[in-house]
């Protein structure tokens, strides 16, 4: 594999790649890899003639500075990981800030009501710099197709809606959850867990997974409120918790609103945020 810094020749690459009608996968993420991320290449290579894997903390994306500074960050572990998955002629491009920005950013996107929403509410300018810098990332590389884990499963719908904004000719292909064995989803932001909050964080997936599967047990607001005071309980902070429709991603308040329903949820473990989703099994006459 080819690691790049510059955009100049990571093009040049890509050039050289798509002259010979090589289809190309793309995998955009902020390094300190773990599996979910390794999931989505192991897909990328499978599904496509080559693969580009960025790593990019992207400053632009952060509301929170104190986040920005403590997000982990070790390229050599991270190019370790990928060795197995990548060709020689695969690519992993790692820009700087500067690379990236070399003049300040202004561009806004509306992305309507999709970014008014759970993520979108609780991190303003969050979608808007993930928006900024796929879009840049997207016309570099400028993939067939580009894999998105459901993990961030608002992130996965504001790029589908970006793709439509820019009309790039980019396939957005979703990739499951991964999660640990006790069922946390994996995260880069698991490693900064104190051992207390690690051990309860498992408490975010069983309780709204037990939620999702027991949609019978009362309405929306009635789970929502359950959940909360359950995961409050431990020492968790539930910053939100939502069934939502998972196109639109509007709240419903009847689970008779909508046949795709997810719950989504942020939650404080001490200083770290962690986010989760899971499907709400359909059910016939609920
Ligand atoms: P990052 O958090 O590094 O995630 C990169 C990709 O890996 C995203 O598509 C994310 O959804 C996916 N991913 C993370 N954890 C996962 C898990 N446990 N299972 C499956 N997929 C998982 O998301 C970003 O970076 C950035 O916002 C980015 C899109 C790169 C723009 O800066």
């Amino acid at each position: 594999m080819k690691i790049f810094e510059t955009v100049s020749s990571t093009r040049e690459h890509i050039h050289a790649l798509t002259d010979k009608h090589k289809r190309i996968g793309f995998v955009p993420t902020m390094g300190a890899l773990h599996e979910g991320h390794l999931s989505l290449v192991s897909r990328a290579a499978i599904e496509n003639d080559n693969v580009v894997v960025s790593i990019f903390v992207n400053p632009i994306q952060f509301n929170n500075p104190d986040d920005l500074e403590k997000y982990p960050r070790d390229l050599e572990a991270d190019v370790r990981l990928l060795q197995p998955y990548l060709k020689d002629d695969d690519i992993i491009f790692a820009p700087s800030p500067a690379e990236m920005y070399p003049r300040p950013e202004t561009h806004q996107y509306d992305f309507g009501t999709l970014a008014n929403v759970m993520e979108g509410r609780f991190r303003p300018g969050h979608f808007n710099g993930v928006g900024v810098v796929v879009n840049k990332l997207f016309r570099i590389v400028e993939p067939q197709t580009a894999y998105f884990g459901e993990k961030d499963f608002q992130q996965l719908a504001i790029i589908k809606c970006l793709t439509v904004i820019e009309e790039l000719p980019v396939q957005i292909i979703p990739c499951e959850i991964v999660r640990e064995p006790d069922g946390l989803a994996m995260s880069s932001r698991n490693v900064r867990l104190t051992t207390d909050y690690r051990s309860i964080a498992p408490m975010i997936y069983q309780a709204i997974s037990h939620a999702a599967a027991n949609i019978d047990l009362g309405t929306p607001l009635e789970l929502k409120k359950i959940i909360a005071k359950t995961l409050n309980r431990t020492g968790l902070e539930v910053e939100y918790v939502e069934f939502a429709d998972e196109t639109s991603l509007q709240p419903v308040k009847r689970w008779n609103e909508s046949d795709n329903i997810r719950c989504f949820i942020a939650v404080q473990a001490g200083e770290i945020r962690l986010i989760d989703n899971v499907k709400c099994p359909k059910q016939f006459g609920r």
